[in-house]
């Protein structure tokens, strides 16, 4: 009979107190006279059952290369479905940046990107675990590899997105230490024809106007570039300028990217900067048609009044990005490290003169005709 069926009966009474190792058990434990009843207590504590899953586990993780797109695609099928959007972009995320992946013996169970981003931080994608090994620190493990490439790079944040709607993406990164910085929809229409529109050069109007901007205000000062999400400090402004990303469209500024492993012609990525919101939305379509693109796309920030602009502009908000959570990381990077010892290189060079301690300090492949290339004893 199972216990458990015994479990009011005097049947069990009777087994308990006639089980020698019970009643051993008890005695030790449990002073008889209490009146607490042994699987009382085992009711007051019930046996927790720590699956092997929740254990903190190490993973093995590397680089991957191109031979392991196939195994990608699989793994992406497998954590999203065969629709998965990452799946035709495997090659390019290999290609454009680091994709790590964490291994199982030699199968790839966990993968994550890596690409820098204009401002000298980093930004993280395609964050996949097969489902088998959910919970089991897999993509932690990734980020932590990112957080050490990161801070080897003298990199100092980290930024990724993720879908307000996927609560098992939002907990992964706050469990790896992202705090929220803003939140922005993904919105997408067709250009118009337009006039001309010309960048904006750098200067102090331009850092001036975005530093007061009320719509920056609304995402925490940061806009999307490229395929990543960049903060409008006044160095960046500076950056962005001299890239030629800055452009006047009715009255406003934007901010204007294109994805080159794409067809250039086909989208153009704006992000509203400084002006009079409305007008801005009204005018970007045809300052997109301007510039070459057929669709114009954006991350707004996510603000009900400026989402309805948006809509009155004719821009129809992306399912996938409607409400996107942009995260970020910050990375210890530590001191610069100067090398102190001198190299063999230099010390022989130290004890000649002239010539022959040039030869001695230039590359194998240069003028010196004596001595070892300089690198070769510092690898
Ligand atoms: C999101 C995803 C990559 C997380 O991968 P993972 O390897 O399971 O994540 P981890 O095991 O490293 O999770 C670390 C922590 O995140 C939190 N977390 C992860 N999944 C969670 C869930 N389903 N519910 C609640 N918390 C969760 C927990 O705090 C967890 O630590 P714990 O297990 O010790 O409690 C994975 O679920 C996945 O591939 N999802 C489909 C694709 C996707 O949504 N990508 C993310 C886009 S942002």
């Amino acid at each position: 009979m199972a216990w458990s069926r015994l479990r009011t009966s005097a049947a069990r009474r009777t087994i308990l107190s006639s089980n020698p190792r019970h009643f051993a058990c008890s005695l030790s434990r449990v002073p008889c006279n209490v009146g607490v009843r042994v699987w009382e207590i085992r009711d007051l504590y019930p046996r927790r059952r720590i699956p092997r899953t929740s254990m903190k586990e190490s993973w093995e993780i590397r680089r991957a290369s191109l031979h392991d797109v196939d195994d990608l695609a699989s793994l992406c099928k497998a954590a999203v479905d065969p629709e998965d959007y990452v799946i035709e972009h495997l090659e390019d995320l290999v290609l454009l940046g680091v994709v790590h992946v964490a291994l199982d013996d030699d199968r790839i169970v966990g993968m994550m990107h890596y690409s820098p981003t204009i401002d000298g931080n980093a930004w993280l994608g395609a964050a996949r675990t097969h489902p088998r090994y959910r919970r089991r620190g897999v993509a932690s493990a990734l980020i932590q590899s990112f957080v050490g490439l990161a801070a080897r790079s003298r990199v100092h944040a980290l930024r990724l997105w993720s879908s307000a709607s996927n609560p098992t993406g939002m907990a992964s990164v706050k469990a790896s230490g992202f705090r929220e910085v803003a939140r922005f929809s993904r919105v997408i229409r067709p250009t118009d024809k337009g006039s001309p529109v010309v960048p904006l050069p750098f200067d102090m109007d331009l850092v001036r106007d975005v530093a007061d901007s009320a719509i920056l205000r609304l995402c925490n000062g940061y806009v999307p570039y490229g395929r990543y999400f960049v903060a409008l400090t006044p160095a960046n402004v500076h950056l962005l300028a001299s890239a030629g990303a800055f452009y006047r469209v009715a009255g406003g500024i934007t901010v204007v990217s294109r994805h080159p492993e794409e067809d250039s012609e086909e989208s153009i990525e704006f992000g509203l900067v400084a002006g009079d919101a409305a007008k801005v939305l009204r005018g970007i379509p045809a300052a997109a048609g301007r510039l070459g693109a057929r669709t114009v796309a954006s991350f707004l920030p996510h603000d009900p009044k400026l989402l309805e602009a948006a809509r009155k502009a004719g821009f129809e908000i992306v399912p996938w990005g409607k409400e996107a959570v942009l995260f970020e990381r910050s990375v210890e990077v530590g001191p610069t490290s100067y090398r102190k010892r001198r190299t063999f290189a230099e010390i022989a060079a130290g004890k000649r003169e002239g010539y022959a301690a040039l030869g001695l300090l230039a590359g194998k492949h240069d003028h010196g005709h004596t001595g070892p290339h300089e690198d070769r004893w510092n690898p």
